[in-house]
């Protein structure tokens, strides 16, 4: 049996994806028109002799037991949400709810993070890591040189794959190879975390050191239940081979900004063309609005005949579109309002917003850029002809006045 572990995180990690954050966990925010989480999860369907998808994090029980209950149900494997009374690290997190994920005895655990986008190649890693005959193995893609340094960096041996060396997050260049937080381990890993936590123990209460350095050791250093998986695992078992690398070609995105969610919302939408075609917006459809490219449209939506929307468009539930609205490249969040002729472009507009007629809510869309894409929190209202360029709109606002590269708190 193989079991699969999601690590959500919790609301003090999701303060770079506010305004979205305020009242939907991070992890439950729609990408595609599906909740984040419910990429990996989909994915772990592939796994052969899947027993329990768990996810875990420090979020409140409630705010994922609707998901949960329902995603069970759909995908016919259980999943729990599992959480943890404060924050333990990537490794921490997985260690404190050993019992429960090893109950079933399985032969394997994969561990995802969920704020990745790519299109999981879990089945191919397992075969990979079957014949490395290892602890565990890493997803591993190539960056540029200029943006490795956002994530762990790692060298591999080109023939054995093995993990030789890993540094997360250098201030200095080491490799353009990097960790994508997808891995696949042996139980194994559970005492590997363990002698983390012992040794620290250790530490803290050496008898050589006087009381007071003791004291200072043990609060200068972590909590001896909290273990990162990168630092305190990663990195001192690389060269040791327990742990090997399986390489994508295909593509790999990290999602810590609302502008990066857009940009992944765009891959899973064309991803979906090879694997859920008919969650796409056709475009053949003669009384429909005109569809470019890769669209979702939820079925309760009501989107009129004369608007153009797409590419990289989704659209949630209840949303009205009226005639003549032009939807380019956006994320539209449920119980939205889009009157005539307006224009979204490059933005996300908040749950329950308001855009008025001849309004523009638009932005240039770089990614990388913090107002590289406009932001309407919740409740917002644009009123009719208000132009918005490159801004962040906090929640239950009223813009009566156009505005450009501002955060209207
Ligand atoms: N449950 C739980 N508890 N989850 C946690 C905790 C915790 O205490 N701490 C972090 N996480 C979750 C986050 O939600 C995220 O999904 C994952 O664990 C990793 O988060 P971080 O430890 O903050 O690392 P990171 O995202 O900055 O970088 C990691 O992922 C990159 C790939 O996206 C590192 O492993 C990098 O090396 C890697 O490149």
């Amino acid at each position: 049996k193989v079991v699969a572990v999601i690590m959500v995180g919790g609301p003090t990690k999701g303060t770079r994806f506010r305004p979205l954050s305020f009242n939907t966990p991070k992890p439950l925010f729609p990408l595609a028109g599906q909740p984040m989480v419910n990429h990996p999860i989909s994915a772990c369907k592939k796994i052969p002799n899947l027993a329990q998808i768990f996810l875990i994090g420090f979020y409140e029980e409630r705010e994922f037991a609707l998901y949960v209950s329902s995603i069970s149900k759909e995908l016919k494997v259980p999943v729990r949400y599992l959480k943890e009374d404060k924050p333990h690290g990537s490794a921490g997190g997985l260690y404190y709810f050993r019992n429960l994920i090893t109950e079933e005895l399985p032969s394997h655990i994969f561990l995802l993070n969920c704020d990745v986008c790519c299109n999981f190649p879990l089945p191919e890693m397992l075969v990979a890591h079957r014949r490395y005959g290892g602890m565990g193995t890493l997803l591993v893609i190539k960056v540029s040189a200029e943006s490795a340094n956002q994530f762990g960096e790692l060298v591999a041996d080109p023939v054995t794959k093995e993990l030789l060396h890993y540094t997360e997050k250098p201030e200095t260049f080491v490799s353009d190879l990097i960790n994508c937080g997808v891995y696949v381990f042996t139980p194994e890993i559970f005492s590997a975390i363990q002698d983390v936590s012992l040794n620290r123990e250790d530490r803290a209460t050496l008898p050589h050191f006087s009381s007071f350095e003791a004291l200072q050791l043990a609060t200068r250093s972590l909590p001896t239940d909290f273990v990162r998986l990168d630092q305190d695992i990663l990195s001192p078992l690389a060269g040791k081979k327990k742990l090997y690398t399986y390489e994508t070609m295909d593509f790999w995105e990290q999602i810590k900004t609302p502008a990066m969610s857009l940009k992944c919302s765009a891959l899973y939408l064309a991803q979906f063309q090879y694997t859920t075609a008919h969650l796409l917006a056709s475009r053949d459809g003669t009384k429909n609005a005109t569809i470019v490219g890769d669209v979702y449209i939820h079925p309760s939506a009501k989107v009129h005949s004369t608007a153009k929307i797409g590419p990289n468009v989704s659209i949630s539930a209840n949303v009205r579109v009226a005639a003549g609205a032009r939807l380019i490249s956006c994320i539209i969040l449920d119980d939205v309002e889009i009157k005539e002729n307006a224009v979204v472009m490059h933005a996300i507009v908040g749950w329950k917003s308001s855009i008025g007629k001849w309004s523009r809510v638009q932005a240039e869309g770089d990614y990388n850029s913090k107002l590289g894409i406009t932001i309407l929190g919740e409740a917002v209202t644009v009123e009719d002809e208000v132009v918005v360029i490159n801004s962040i709109v906090l929640p239950n606002k009223t813009l009566n006045l156009s505005v450009q590269e501002e955060i209207i708190l």
